[in-house]
């Protein structure tokens, strides 16, 4: 084990429930003060504008530039199986008819240029779920998110739940993510002349069978080298990541000016080729664009003054990504028909296939493949960066082992965890394809934002009169539209997506019910 200061007196815990364990709840002013622990203090090196760019750089990573065109396209299975079938259309199909035979069983509908308004919808569902954000991390302004949030509101076996499920929006996020910028990365090195070699840059199992290569470097390396900067400090790492957002923008901006010569106004016809059926299950893939404004809340304990700069970074970095999101989407349906986009080339690198067949300069391709592939990086920084604080918080609370929540000595960072996160990325990031892995992480993200959203209701409730810096208008009925909204999305998922969710579930609860009960701070107050 490296140079660790984990506390060997652990803070005691509070607002313990009467008998059990699993709903007692952590007090949010023991969290503050634990928190401010010498042994445990992170450096506050944040204001509102790098928690902005924080946000924009997890939030603008591989889905834009990769799952725009399939979402307008959508999907076509040869074998029809329920395991394909949407839950929403399942369950409609069952409620007018008494079975689920009518459903939708070949794939996903294709909601052609109507995708722009899956992209505003989805907004319109993060903004509430933003809001709820918002209030919680100006109110426990600490590191771990809706982690920490859940411990104070929902009670200890909520927190587990929730800590395990944001393993799928960080870590698994992050594997396609990488998988993605080794893809787009070898393209464009080929573009320059470069041919890595195929055993060493394509994943080792694809499209559920082997493929003969070894390992995808590419996508390994880069978890690494981000994992040495995350390391180092949260400042040299947040300074890189301005930049890198300042780069991704350009390049999106760029790609509407260009693109935007190239559009064919007929392409637009027809916009919404499925209705909203198709603009409801384009919403649940795109939703993956989104993910990561949550990311900043990671980031509260760091931050100068977080009931100022929280509300403010998660907000103002949606309605950032928002206004480019919607730019790209019509742009790009404009530029080819959306049928385009259903497999090979066309759907696995939308933008650079669109410039390419349209005949845009190699200087502006390489500029917004560049600026894309800047975009993944910042995406995969804030993403591991978040998922340290998580594991570091989770094993302050005991629920993980002390290692986890280890501060370097002189960087002041979680360095263990940082580690392991680099790996648990990294390692399958060498092995897999992108394949189901942004559903997967959609689902587990969607979940946490009802959790979230609900944990606003209950707080206000428990603890009416706590001073909050940022305050939800509405409650309960904006939590509530967020709740639904998102609940909305995650029924826009597909049956296997919905099991595969659950199995990590009850994974988790083995694990809790084995380690995390007998050793939280909880457990070890009752013995
Ligand atoms: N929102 C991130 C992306 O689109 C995860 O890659």
């Amino acid at each position: 084990m490296g140079p660790s200061s984990t506390t060997d007196k652990p803070a005691e815990p509070a607002n313990q429930a009467n008998g059990s364990q699993l709903l007692c709840c952590k007090s949010i002013d023991k969290l503050i003060a634990e928190a401010d622990r010498p042994e445990h203090r992170l450096r506050k090196t944040l204001g509102p504008w790098s928690l902005t760019a924080l946000g924009i750089g997890a939030i603008i990573g591989s889905g834009i530039f990769v799952l725009t065109g399939t979402a307008a396209a959508g999907e076509h299975f040869a074998v029809p199986s329920i395991l394909h079938a949407q839950v929403l259309d399942l369950v409609i199909n069952f409620l007018r008819t008494g079975s689920t035979a009518g459903a939708l069983m070949h794939g996903r509908p294709p909601a052609g240029p109507s995708i722009a308004i899956s992209f505003l919808l989805v907004a319109v569902a993060c903004s509430f779920a933003g809001l709820c954000y918002a209030e919680l991390a100006s109110m426990i302004p600490i590191a771990g998110s809706a982690y920490t949030y859940s411990y104070a509101t929902l009670g200890e076996i909520f927190a587990w739940v929730i800590g395990w499920d944001l393993i799928l929006e960080y870590v698994v996020s992050n594997v396609a993510v990488a998988v993605g910028f080794s893809g787009y990365s070898k393209a464009q090195l080929a573009v320059f002349g470069i041919h890595l070699p195929d055993k060493w840059s394509s994943p080792v199992w694809a499209s559920g069978g082997w493929t003969g290569a070894y390992f995808n470097l590419p996508g390994f390396l880069i978890v690494f080298i981000l994992t040495l900067l995350l390391v180092r400090g949260v400042r040299e790492s947040a300074e890189a990541n301005n930049v890198m957002v300042l780069i991704k923008i350009g390049a999106i901006l760029t790609f509407l000016v260009v693109g935007g010569t190239l559009v064919h106004k007929a392409n637009w016809v027809p916009f919404a080729p499925s209705g909203f059926a198709g603009v409801l299950t384009g919403g649940a893939i795109v939703f993956f664009t989104y993910i990561g404004f949550d990311s900043v809340s990671t980031a509260a304990e760091e931050c100068e003054k977080p009931q100022r700069d929280l509300p403010f970074g998660i907000i103002a970095s949606l309605i950032v990504c928002t206004v480019l999101y919607v730019g790209v989407a019509i742009v790009l349906l404009g530029m080819l028909k959306y049928t385009t986009f259903v497999s090979g080339e066309a759907a696995e690198a939308p933008v650079a296939y669109a410039l390419k067949v349209l005949g845009a300069h190699l200087v502006f391709r390489s500029v917004i493949v560049l600026g894309a592939l800047m975009g993944m990086i910042s995406s995969i920084l804030v993403f591991q960066y978040g998922q340290a604080r998580i594991w570091y918080a989770m094993s302050r609370d005991g629920l993980l082992p002390k290692l986890f929540s280890a501060v370097h000595p002189k960087f002041k960072t979680p360095h263990w965890s940082t580690w392991i996160a680099c790996f648990a990325v990294g390692i399958p990031a060498g092995l897999v394809d992108i394949g189901d892995a942004a559903d997967l992480s959609n689902i587990g993200t969607l979940f946490a934002f009802v959790l979230v959203s609900l944990g606003v209701i209950f707080l206000r409730r428990k603890q009416p009169d706590r001073p909050r810096a940022f305050r939800v208008p509405f409650v309960p009925w904006f939590p509530l539209i967020s709740v639904i909204l998102c609940g909305g999305l995650m029924t826009g998922l597909t049956v296997i997506t919905w099991l595969r969710f659950v199995v990590w579930l009850a994974i988790g609860l083995l694990i809790y019910v084995f380690y995390s009960r007998k050793h939280s701070e909880f457990a070890k107050n009752q013995a």
